[in-house]
């Protein structure tokens, strides 16, 4: 299989190393790509923008690509996704309309609605509401707010706070760009998330992860895209995934199908697990990062075969995936400055850099010269792998110390209350 990669993050790095390993992978290739890749994959760090589907028509087409791989949101939502499949590539991916389930979070609420899920409250404040409306709005919510971008934020466009006034203030940030707020009920009780491919009402999840979202240990700081994430979850209770498949994923996938835009690629269910189980806080359209990175460490199926399926119509066909017996981690290490204004432009060196059994690249470059060099705030991701969690953090540790970025920092704490059993549900 010749296989096309779109995106540039930890996420598809984790993505082409997974297929480099599969034996009916014989051709990788990545747009844009980052500093980090070239060793797995042809790097076409100009073939235009990501969401520029006739671009990415013309990149799959030279290549003969035998299957494309969308990794970021951006180009599912702009529909690359569709105009692929009409020039006959096989993608995973879901169409436009099915990845409005990211794209647009009153979809999200509506499908979920009708699919019997259980998910916070939620109302949706737009541009151009007065300060009262405003006000007024807020004041249906709390004591603590979660304000949500409603255009496309990549996880990034979230503020969960106690203060009314860090509330009001992020609401008029979103309007000031245009997009619509929704607000929504804060759901207590320990984060999940939980990627599963869906094939039209076949639903195949993947090992449970969990993401640390805040910039600085115990979960101070702003929010950020992730700052790190470990799998399997050893506090979720044993049918824990069993009931996200069918208390979420299977409702929601059979109700794409009612509408007459069915799921096709990989949906990550963003959940709290709550006293009574599963409880929906979003969903995304794509693999998460940084989870997936360490979610695909464990994976011992044939990851491009996997995804060929779901691209083909054929996952009900494939055999149950098979995983490694241990639990893996990935710390992120974030430039200066991440998430406000991260710094670019520093020099990044250590021995195993190029090892993508324990590093993989997110915002990285090279210059003329060759140098790498970070171009990103997430800038590396550094993994961890062991019989235990507490090995598999000391594993990602040990390699992270090793690695010179100025001014760079990373999360001391991931995974650390669940070895310390500080997880309860
Ligand atoms: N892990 C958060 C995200 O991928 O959006």
């Amino acid at each position: 299989m010749r296989i096309l990669v779109i995106g540039s993050g930890g996420r598809e790095h984790a993505l082409l190393k997974g297929l480099a390993a599969d034996p009916a992978t014989t051709e990788l290739h990545v747009t844009p790509g980052n500093g980090g890749m070239a060793d797995l994959a042809t790097v076409h760090s100009s073939a235009g923008a990501v969401d520029d589907g006739a671009a990415m028509v013309a990149l799959a087409t030279s290549i003969e690509a035998d299957l494309v791989v969308i990794g970021p949101e951006i180009p599912l939502v702009a529909g690359v996704a569709d105009d692929l499949r009409a020039a006959g590539f096989a993608v995973f991916g879901p169409s436009k309309a099915a990845a409005q389930l990211e794209g647009s979070k009153k979809f999200a609420k509506e499908v979920m609605e009708a699919a019997g899920v259980k998910t916070a409250q939620a109302e949706q404040v737009l541009p151009g509401a007065s300060e009262s409306e405003i006000e007024a709005a807020i004041d249906r919510f709390g004591p603590t707010w979660v304000v949500k971008d409603d255009g496309l934020a990549g996880g990034k466009g979230v503020v969960v706070t106690p203060s009314r006034e860090a509330a009001l203030e992020h609401v008029r940030a979103v309007h000031s760009l245009g997009n619509p707020v929704l607000l929504e009920s804060f759901l207590s009780g320990p984060e999940v998330s939980l990627f599963c491919l869906v094939d039209g009402e076949t639903v195949v999840p993947l090992l449970p992860a969990q993401d640390h979202k805040r910039a600085f240990d115990n979960d101070e700081g702003p929010n950020t895209g992730g700052m790190g994430a470990y799998t399997p979850l050893p506090w979720l209770p044993a049918d824990g995934v069993q009931r996200i498949v069918d208390e979420v994923c299977v409702p929601v996938a059979r109700e794409m199908v009612r509408r007459g835009t069915p799921y096709s690629g990989l949906l990550y269910a963003g959940l709290a697990w709550d006293t009574d189980g599963p409880w929906v806080v979003e969903f995304n359209a794509r693999f998460g990062d940084p989870e997936t990175q360490a979610v695909l460490a464990l994976l011992e199926s044939p990851l491009a075969t996997v995804l060929a399926a779901v691209a083909n119509g054929t996952l009900a066909q494939l055999p149950p995936l098979t995983w490694s017996d241990a639990y893996a981690l990935t710390v992120v290490l974030a430039a200066a400055g991440y998430p406000e204004s991260p710094r670019t432009g520093d020099e990044i060196s250590g021995e195993m850099l190029f090892d993508a059994a324990r590093v993989l690249h997110a915002g990285t470059a090279r210059t003329a010269d060759g140098t790498l060099v970070s171009s990103g705030g997430r800038v590396l991701n550094i993994l961890g792998v062991g019989p235990t969690l507490e090995d598999a953090r000391a594993d990602a540790y040990a390699t992270i110390a090793n690695i010179d970025l100025d001014s760079s920092f990373y999360r001391r704490d991931i995974a650390l209350p669940a070895v310390q059993g500080e997880i309860r549900v």
